[in-house]
């Protein structure tokens, strides 16, 4: 079936391809048939591609800053380059005919299959790729090609050193190098002189060759071969490339080639085959079945793909990127999205990757702390962008005035600092559901107490009323800045000082030495955390209003003009412009760029009745542009709560497939933010499994709470939890059950719709 015009699915729910070739959506092409597996990413273009048509070979922990440029992770030199020229024809796809692109969720594997006529013979090229997921550091590639007609071939393959990278030139020099048919590429950073080896090993076989002089060019080296190929015999080329920097070992420059060689002697069939294993392990505690809907069961698979090899599951130094590895759009930092979108996407199918992340976060807590001293904090004010340090990334100016050519100061950076408790509150929440106290006494209560520490700081005393303040800041709503009293930023800020008080108890009960030793360590005192305590019962918490049920996003909110987002996109005298502060079209009005009173509704929706949710989801929902991705999946999860399932599930479509359908702007303000959008892909994920599977957390016990659309006759996913694999299935009649592995540690209970199931090793339980 078809997802678009270009877009087709196969009848198993598991394979994309794209018909055609457009210059114009290559960019997207190219992000969405990504392969990587969570150290590397290599985007979705074809072989003879370079750096104009935006290949990209992006590799974790590389980041980088070239003068005043943004930091960003560096794109690698392409070990993936085969370019074939048949009868004087340079053969791609831009001059060819029949272009299929595809990517086969199940084993990672991108496909591109082309014709192309040149004077008297048809020639034919297929391409597969695959990340390795068994060594993270490969990469293997076969390239093929066949003509019905006797041609002769020029062919070139092997490292292209000249790179598309957003903010600079990474490189201060790439020394390039054919060391006995293998070629090596070896790099260093501008800024920390990171060594990024990149070795290409392959194999060519088929018609009758001869090799001639290579390609040596500044920043190129490439093998060139002459082939006479008698019709009907495929050329192949398979390639295994290697990458590997002084950040994961000692000698990259003997790693990397003696990797590569080690892949071209398994081969490509071998490698293959290893990462088939491997993602045939990865996706039992993934995969999200939807019966009735093909194109709702595919969406969430390249969803779910997405989001697995944007994670780096092999580290928890690491943070995910709001772009993974896709390109270096947004700096490939952390924001906010990985604790509200990414985490909790994981924390019930693959715990131990959402602790990796909160791990990163500890460990990220100077640089929170350098942010707060150096804005007059105490704490840790966590970056708002995030990278390998935790200090802010994020610049002052990160978008222009299309219309003055000026730069706007945006206070992202500075003023959105809601980021701090979203990561307290999300340490609480993983604690709660995964048990997992180790980690709360090692990490977490750090993290508590210094984020309780920072709002505690904030936060500001009104002597009339007795309460506590946020003021001067950006909620989730970014267009609206220099803000007081944001309701979500104020919630968070209470539960966050809420639970670092309780951990504070809770330690001091159950761990008093760890304790001692982490006030020792960052001079903590009693009369701080009583400090705590009282800012918690008297931080000012916007609630709904009596008449209304209305919950104003920020003090002034309802004095702002009510009109549309289809009204004020009238008024803008330039597409490109950017609609927030200081001058934006939204700025006067109660547009919102994204969800904001929503997530409230989102994340504390137990706190309110649900005619409370009702009114303010049908209040704020239309008054919202969803120009942020993280938008729709938010209205999604309460459009559940709130039994408006249909509208839950247009939400989830709009979520799922935003970069398959390429409905986000790839640049804004003369920004490019384009790349692979992670917090949509586990926003889905979300709306499907928690949103309408219901699968949930209360007292101490797995919840399932269900309510399916009825597009859907079933859906079926996988739980881990506390060391239990789950299956839990629900019918369109309702009905749930659930099987529990035969290895599991002995029975679970489930509350299925409020009834307690308890289910034994190895057996089904029906509710
Ligand atoms: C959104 C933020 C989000 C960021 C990265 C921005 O457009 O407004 O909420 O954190 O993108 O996804």
């Amino acid at each position: 079936m078809h997802l678009s015009e270009r877009l087709r699915v196969s009848d198993d729910g598991w394979r994309l391809v794209e018909t055609g070739w457009d210059a114009d959506r290559a960019p997207h092409v190219g992000t969405n048939f990504l392969c990587g597996n969570g150290y590397l990413g290599y985007r979705g273009t074809s072989p003879e591609h370079t750096a104009d048509d935006l290949v990209a070979l992006v590799v974790t922990d590389t980041y980088d800053t070239v003068g005043d440029g943004w930091q960003e992770l560096v794109t690698a030199p392409n070990p993936l380059l085969v370019a074939a020229t048949v009868d004087g024809s340079p053969i791609g796809v831009a001059t060819a005919e029949r272009v299929e692109t595809s990517l086969d969720l199940r084993i990672g594997e991108f496909g591109a299959r082309f014709a192309q006529r040149v004077d008297h013979a048809l020639v034919e090229v297929d391409v597969r790729r695959v990340a390795s997921y068994d060594d993270l550091h490969l990469l293997t590639q076969r390239w093929q090609l066949q003509a019905d007609a006797d041609v002769e071939v020029d062919l070139v393959d092997g490292v292209d050193g000249v790179v598309w990278s957003l903010h600079g030139d990474h490189f201060r020099t790439v020394d390039l190098d054919d060391r006995d048919g293998t070629i090596v590429a070896e790099a260093r950073t501008v800024e920390h002189d990171v060594r990024v080896v990149v070795a290409a090993a392959s194999t060519r076989h088929g018609g009758e060759s001869t090799e001639v002089d290579p390609v040596v060019e500044p920043r190129r080296r490439f093998r060139r071969h002459r082939v006479r190929l008698p019709a009907g015999t495929p050329l192949v080329v398979d390639t295994v490339a290697a990458v590997v920097t002084s950040n994961d070992v000692d000698d990259p420059g003997d790693v990397a080639p003696a990797l590569a060689r080690r892949g071209r002697a398994e081969g490509h069939e071998q490698l293959l085959s290893s990462t088939t294993d491997a993602w045939r392990r990865i996706w039992d505690d993934l995969d999200v079945v939807v019966e009735g809907h093909l194109a709702d069961q595919t969406t969430l698979r390249f969803s779910a793909y997405h989001h697995r090899i944007c994670t780096p599951a092999h580290t928890d130094h690491l943070p995910i990127g709001a772009r993974g590895l896709s390109c270096q759009g947004y700096q490939n930092a952390a924001f906010w999205d990985q604790e509200v979108y990414n985490l909790p996407a994981l924390w019930l199918s693959e715990p131990h990757l959402a602790r990796n992340l909160l791990v990163y976060r500890h460990r990220t807590l100077d640089g929170a702390r350098r942010k707060a001293e150096r804005l007059g904090y105490r704490g840790a004010y966590y970056a708002w962008m995030s990278t390998d340090t935790g200090d802010d990334v994020c610049p002052d100016v990160f978008f222009v005035d299309v219309l003055s050519g000026r730069p706007i100061r945006n206070h992202f950076n500075d003023w959105q600092m809601h980021i701090s408790p979203d990561l307290a509150t999300t340490v609480a929440r993983y604690v709660e559901i995964t048990g997992d106290e180790r980690f709360l006494v090692d990490h977490g209560a750090e993290i508590a107490f210094e984020v309780a520490r920072f709002l505690h700081s904030f936060v500001l005393y009104d002597e009339v009323r007795g309460t506590y303040h946020c003021i001067r800041l950006l909620g989730p709503d970014e267009w609206h800045e220099n803000v007081d009293d944001n309701a979500f930023t104020n919630h968070q800020a209470h539960d966050a000082l809420a639970f670092a008080v309780d951990t504070h108890e809770r330690l001091a009960a159950d761990h008093p030495v760890a304790l001692e030793q982490l006030r020792d360590r960052i001079g903590l005192t009693d009369d701080e955390v009583a400090a705590w305590a009282r800012v918690r019962d008297r931080i000012a918490l916007p609630e709904p209003d009596p008449d209304t049920g209305l919950i104003e996003q920020f003090r002034g909110f309802f004095e702002l003009e009510d009109v549309t987002p289809e009204q004020v996109r009238a008024r803008l005298l330039d597409p490109g412009e950017y609609w927030g502060w200081p001058n934006g079209v939204a700025v006067p009005t109660q547009v919102s760029k994204q969800a904001d009173v929503v997530m409230l509704l989102w994340l504390h929706g137990d706190r309110f009745e649900s005619k409370i949710l009702d009114a303010n989801y049908h209040y704020y929902a239309p008054r919202c542009a969803h120009f942020s991705t993280l938008s729709h999946p938010a209205h999604g999860m309460v459009a559940v709560r709130i039994g408006e399932l249909d509208r839950a599930l247009a939400h989830l479509r709009t979520t799922a497939t935003v970069d398959l359908l390429s409905t986000a702007p790839s640049v804004v303000g003369g920004t490019f933010i384009g790349g692979i959008h992670t917090a949509a892909c586990s926003g889905a994920l979300q709306v499907a499994v928690q949103g309408f599977g219901g699968l949930g957390f209360a007292d101490g016990r797995l919840v399932v709470d269900p309510a399916l659309p009825s597009a859907w006759t079933a859906l079926e996913y996988p739980v881990a939890w506390r060391g239990h694999h789950l299956r839990v299935r629900i019918g369109s009649d309702g009905s749930v059950s659930i099987e529990s592995h035969a290895d599991n540690p002995g029975p679970v209970e489930v509350v299925v719709r409020g009834e307690p199931v308890t289910v034994e090793p190895g057996a089904r339980a029906a509710a």
